[in-house]
């Protein structure tokens, strides 16, 4: 038990240590492939070669830790973050997967690969899951996007020493046997069931969309109020439509995360504003509806005011279930180490959702005290992660008798 207490110690360490690698002091944030993640991926090698590891990093930017060469169990998470994000969400997955691979010593049954995926938040290119998407081969078409700065992915991969040519090298192996993501709740679940781990069943679906309300600016001083085409007047009224829906939906959660206004002055009207929206439910039907919905809204929104709206849609991930063989492998595992098995689905996106397109994949989450992520405040307690890993041992040293 020490062996886990200790262990849950460093990685709790380890994860504080990464959370300092970020793009501006004072705040967490590291997105994809930018300058401290170079960091990140140095220390993870180092840590991951310190156990005989051979690591790489792959032309998508993932770095990808082997123990040899057999089919293996895949153990990761993403490395970038969401801006002023906390310490945990996607890092400890990945140094938790080294953690396993030190406390197993070599006696794991299978050979195991930890990858620590290059961008799966979509801060940097707006479109999220990149690393794991080329996992699947399906990372070739984000390649054009471009950030704030016209940078496009591709460019980069490039400057980061990468070849987006090779990008078919970063898919899975044919051999790989399983995928198993430890991450945060980053919900209250856990929390008001006092429980230290959960065992995910399914992850819920989500809608990213962009949309434009598009006026005219003008004088804030001279522009009487009958007469304006005020475009954050107009995404204002909206927002409040979009969180109305979504309170008077059971299950539904609707948020406009991002607001940007043109001019963006105090004393001008805006004539243009970008407006992101993320629609999340666990059942596809139900979020779709919603998603029309609150489009139809925001056209009658715009037509009542006299404005224009448009819509781009950034992302449609459907719910996806976990493999219910490792799911109940997972269960088992939990159990016998004499804690309480809770399933649940997240609410959260993550890379299991796009790994499980090919491989069957299992998701363990921890507790988040106080529900708190995406934030600076964001936690996770020693004991919940000693008990993380004595579930994952467990796990893969029952490999051959639950294989999926
Ligand atoms: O947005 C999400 O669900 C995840 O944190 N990327
Ligand atoms: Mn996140
Ligand atoms: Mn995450």
């Amino acid at each position: 038990m020490r062996a886990y207490a200790d262990a849950a110690r460093t990685a709790i360490e380890r994860c504080r240590w990464i959370a300092s690698r970020t793009e501006h002091d004072g705040c967490i944030t590291r997105t994809f492939l930018s300058p401290p993640m170079r960091d990140v991926h140095d220390h993870l090698r180092a840590w991951m070669e310190e156990l005989g590891m051979s690591v790489r990093v792959d032309p998508a930017g993932n770095l990808r830790g082997t123990t040899g060469p057999g089919p293996a169990v895949i153990i990761g998470s993403h490395l970038d973050t969401v801006p002023d994000a906390g310490a945990f969400d996607g890092v400890l997955g990945v140094v938790l997967g080294i953690s396993l691979v030190q406390l197993l010593a070599g006696d794991s049954p299978v050979d195991i690969e930890v990858i620590g995926f290059s961008e799966e938040e979509g801060v940097r290119f707006g479109v999220p899951f990149i690393g794991s998407r080329a996992l699947v081969g399906d990372a070739r078409s984000v390649l054009t996007c471009t950030d704030a700065a016209g940078v496009s992915v591709r460019a980069a991969l490039q400057a980061y020493g990468l070849d987006p040519e090779q990008l078919d090298h970063a898919q899975l192996s044919p051999d790989a046997l399983a995928f198993l993501e430890v991450h945060i709740e980053q919900g209250p679940v856990l929390g008001h069931l006092s429980a230290p781990l959960g065992v995910v069943e399914s992850i819920a679906g989500q809608s990213r969309v962009d949309l434009t309300f598009t006026g005219h600016a003008n004088h804030a001083g001279t522009t009487p109020m009958g007469s304006r085409r005020d475009a954050l007047a107009a995404a204002a009224e909206w927002v409040g439509v979009v969180e109305r829906l979504a309170i008077a939906t059971p299950g539904l959660v609707a948020t406009v995360g991002r607001l940007q206004a043109s001019p963006n002055a105090c004393n001008a009207i805006n004539g243009r504003v970008t407006a992101s929206l993320d629609v999340r439910h666990a059942d596809d039907v139900q979020r779709l509806q919603a998603v029309s919905s609150l489009l139809a809204e925001a056209r009658l929104v715009a037509d009542r005011r006299g404005l224009d709206v448009s819509h781009t849609l950034q992302l449609d991930q459907a719910a996806v279930l976990m493999a219910p063989a490792l799911t109940e492998a997972l269960a088992r595992a939990v159990a016998a180490t004499g804690r309480q098995v809770h399933r649940m689905t997240s609410g959260a996106g993550h890379d299991a959702m796009i790994v499980a397109r090919r491989l069957p994949s299992a998701m363990l989450f921890l507790r988040t005290p106080g529900g708190i992520s995406h934030h600076p405040d964001e936690l996770v307690l020693e004991d919940d992660v000693a008990a993380a890993l004595e579930v994952g041992v467990h796990w893969l040293t029952h490999w051959e008798r639950d294989r999926a």
